[in-house]
């Protein structure tokens, strides 16, 4: 080999050694994830977890950029063969945004407690898995969350008031699962903005706190509890919600001069006790999913708008409401 040739082969050669050897993953990171992996009795999806490869490159994980040094920013576990607990070796990955745990049947215990050192958590989904116990007051310490999706699990026991101190809180949801108490007056005065709430599918009880009135909800959904009071606070000319599901629950109130604003598109108050007509303004509706059956209205069904596109389904078992798509009235 003349020089050229041999300085050109050991720059090469340099080249290849430190990239392959320049690993992303920080130490500590790869260490917790290879603890997480043991405490998971190694599942299926995350087997290819190869201690001698870049953690930044493995499935499930995203690693953040330089300003961080490339920790660990991501967890996301889904569809995997695994038994037992949330690891508690997850609060060791300081600079998680991200944590999800889902549709993992055979996920028991209670939500780790070690999540509360998790810091700059902003997306959390623990959904469809058989996770117990509360849902835990510490989430309200972790000031970064936007997100919190806990749907489909059996946790129980009540809503912690303190969630409506999250500043950052855009969407939360704890459907289907056995929460019980009423919703916490707090719910009327979150701290930041007013998040989309989801709240379908418990055993909740009481009276909806007046306080919720004064919010513009986008999209709230708290069907299928056993929820009383008046729920017309939740309407309003001036708001700009677009989703209400009060659906199979207990709420009495009359409907009569009730307006709604014009935004809203879904509108379900079926199995209610729900009294008086159907208020003319609903005409200026715009509606692609609307369903009042299974109260008490009563007197005839205004003609016009969108309420005469849904079928006697959405209007069925009342006292006395009558006119298209019902009977005519006598
Ligand atoms: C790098 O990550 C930091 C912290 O997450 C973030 O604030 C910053 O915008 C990121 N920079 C780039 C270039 O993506
Ligand atoms: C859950 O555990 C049961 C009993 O050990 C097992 O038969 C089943 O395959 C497991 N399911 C999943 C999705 O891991
Ligand atoms: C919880 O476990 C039960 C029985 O093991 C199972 O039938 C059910 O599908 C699980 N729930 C979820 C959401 O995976
Ligand atoms: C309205 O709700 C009732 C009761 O749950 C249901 O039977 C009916 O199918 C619903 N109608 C529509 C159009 O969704």
């Amino acid at each position: 080999m003349d020089k050229t040739t041999t300085l050109l082969f050991f720059l090469f050669t340099l080249f290849l050694t430190t990239s392959i050897s320049k690993e992303l993953c920080h130490r500590d990171d790869k260490n917790t994830l290879l603890k997480i992996k043991k405490s998971l009795n190694n599942p299926y999806n995350i087997i290819a977890w190869d201690p001698k490869s870049d953690c930044c490159s493995w499935t499930a994980i995203e690693c953040g950029n330089a300003t961080i040094n490339y920790r660990v920013t991501s967890l996301d576990i889904s569809d995997d063969q695994i038994s037992g607990q949330i690891p508690p070796e997850v609060g060791d990955l300081p600079y998680l945004q991200t944590l999800i745990f889902r549709k993992l049947s055979n996920l028991t215990g209670p939500i780790q407690p070690t999540i509360a050192k998790l810091k700059y958590l902003r997306f959390l989904r623990l959904s469809w898995t058989n996770l117990t116990g509360p849902v835990p007051g510490f989430l309200s310490q972790l000031r970064n969350l936007e997100y919190i999706d806990l749907s489909f699990n059996d946790l129980s026991g009540s809503i912690p008031s303190s969630l409506s101190l999250l500043p950052k809180l855009g969407y939360l949801e704890l459907s289907r699962n056995k929460l019980t108490g009423p919703i916490p007056e707090s719910f009327g005065s979150f701290k930041g903005e007013v998040p989309d709430i989801f709240l379908s599918h418990n055993q909740l009880s009481g009276l909806i706190p007046k306080s919720l009135g004064n919010l513009n909800f986008y999209r709230i959904d708290l069907s299928r509890n056993k929820l009383k009071g008046d729920a017309s606070i939740l309407f309003g000319a001036k708001k700009t919600t677009w989703y209400i599901d009060l659906s199979r629950n207990m709420f009495q109130f009359d409907i009569s001069k009730v307006k709604i604003a014009k935004t809203v598109n879904i509108l379900d108050l079926n199995h209610n006790g729900i009294t008086g007509t159907i208020p003319v303004q609903w005409t200026e509706l715009s509606l692609q999913s609307f369903n009042v059956s299974y109260n008490r209205l009563c007197g005839r069904i205004p003609k016009g708008g969108d309420l005469q596109r849904f079928g006697s389904d959405s209007y069925l078992h009342n006292k006395c409401l009558c006119g298209v798509p019902l009977k005519t009235c006598m």
